[in-house]
């Protein structure tokens, strides 16, 4: 089949992509606008392979977006491309605005008229967003396909938008979608403004690890890789008009990850100086709004598809560190001209 992955150059992007040239005998077209985000050195492992082809384009860009998808013809839209950071959001939610809700527009527009000038019974667009649209979970309960929608950031209040505007065109007119709202993700090629790759760079570059708050809001951690395998089985076998939450039953407190990493790295990289890289760990000012507790309830996809994740959080996150070590070239790659300002208190400061 052929597949359309928008926001290909983006950290779950190329983990799908790979997946895909890697593990099935698909064909590719990525998508993407390279932001700050979008480095297609993460996707060097499968760039000459002859199934894989990059288109550099904008969503927000409506006409190029129907000119790719007619030309393209293709079986699957995964669509990826985002703004996907909620301390940017919180600054600057303009650009949330544009991509994740307009751009989301456009590719859906695009993926209608293609589908109504084509007999493909395989067509899926399959819009791939966050649990963050249900809100902030208490000490108790899960996130099912049934919980309402509560988003409490620009970000994710776009990406709830864009929800909505993916069933809509399911029911209106008729397009094959599916959702998924999946949790946390952590993994290798993940651009290090997010927690986890934020503290590994920060700890071996003898930097503070900020932990927002007093530590105790809680994420569900998946490794990107499982992400992956779920999106593709929701892709392939998910039910038109239906929506599966993706989690990893890996809920831990934001300052139990950052011991898990510290205590990691204590036993592949211990410090010069022979302290502890916890000493590093620096309580700094709250998220503005900060959801406490995300959860999800994963029966509907093992039920239905059969999905569970392979990696624990132990070794899922030994991976990482391990991958952060083996790979300063492509941190650095990344990194390079990025500003490691603290985001996300404009408004409050
Ligand atoms: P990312 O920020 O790492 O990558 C986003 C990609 O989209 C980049 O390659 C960027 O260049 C591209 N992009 C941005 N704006 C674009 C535009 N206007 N046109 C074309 N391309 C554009 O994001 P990610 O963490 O890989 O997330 C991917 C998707 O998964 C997003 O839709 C996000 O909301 C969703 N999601 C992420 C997580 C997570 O934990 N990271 C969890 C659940 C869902
Ligand atoms: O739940 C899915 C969402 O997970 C995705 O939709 C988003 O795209 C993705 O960015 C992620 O959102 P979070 O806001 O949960 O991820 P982030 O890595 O920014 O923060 C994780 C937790 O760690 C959160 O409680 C804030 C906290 N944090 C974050 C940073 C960057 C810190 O304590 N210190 C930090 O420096």
């Amino acid at each position: 089949m052929k597949f359309i992955v928008t926001g290909g150059a983006g950290f779950i992007g190329s983990a799908m992509i790979r997946f895909l040239i890697d593990e099935t005998d698909h064909s590719v077209l990525n998508v993407d606008k390279l932001t700050y985000a979008g480095n297609l050195q993460s996707l060097t492992s499968i760039s000459e392979n002859p199934r894989y082809q990059f288109v550099n384009a904008d969503i927000c860009d409506a006409d190029k977006m129907t000119e790719i998808v007619a030309d393209f013809q293709p079986d699957k839209i995964m669509h990826l491309a985002a703004e996907s950071h909620v301390d940017r959001s919180v600054d600057a939610p303009g650009e949330f605005i544009q991509t994740n809700i307009i751009g989301t527009f456009n590719v859906l527009n695009a993926a209608r008229s293609y589908f109504e000038s084509t007999s493909n019974k395989n067509f899926m667009f399959h819009h791939v967003s966050t649990d963050e649209v249900f809100g902030s979970l208490g000490d108790d309960g899960f996130f099912t396909e049934e919980t309402s929608y509560d988003p409490r950031s620009p970000y994710s209040a776009s990406k709830a938008s864009s929800d909505h505007l993916v069933r809509a065109w399911g029911a209106t007119y008729g397009l094959p979608v599916v959702i998924t709202n999946c949790s946390n993700n952590y993994g290798h090629y993940q651009f290090p403004e997010k927690l986890i790759p934020l503290i590994i760079m920060n700890a071996f570059n003898e930097k503070p690890l900020p932990v927002y708050g007093d530590g105790s809001n809680i994420r569900d951690w998946l490794h990107v890789d499982d992400h992956a395998r779920a999106l593709y089985r929701v892709a392939t076998e998910g039910k038109p008009g239906e929506t599966y939450n993706i989690g990893g039953k890996n809920e831990k407190t934001n300052l139990e990850v950052v011991a898990t990493i510290c205590d990691l790295l204590e036993g592949v990289k211990p410090r010069a100086s022979h302290s502890r890289y916890k000493d590093l760990i620096t309580h700094v000012q709250d998220r503005p709004g900060h959801d406490f507790r995300y959860a999800i309830d994963t029966s509907k996809i093992e039920r239905e598809l059969g999905w569970k994740p392979q990696e624990t959080f132990e070794t899922g996150m030994a991976r990482t560190v391990q991958w952060y070590l083996g790979n300063q070239t492509w941190c650095d790659a990344v990194s390079d001209g990025y500003s490691q300002t603290r985001l996300g208190l404009k408004s409050v400061n």
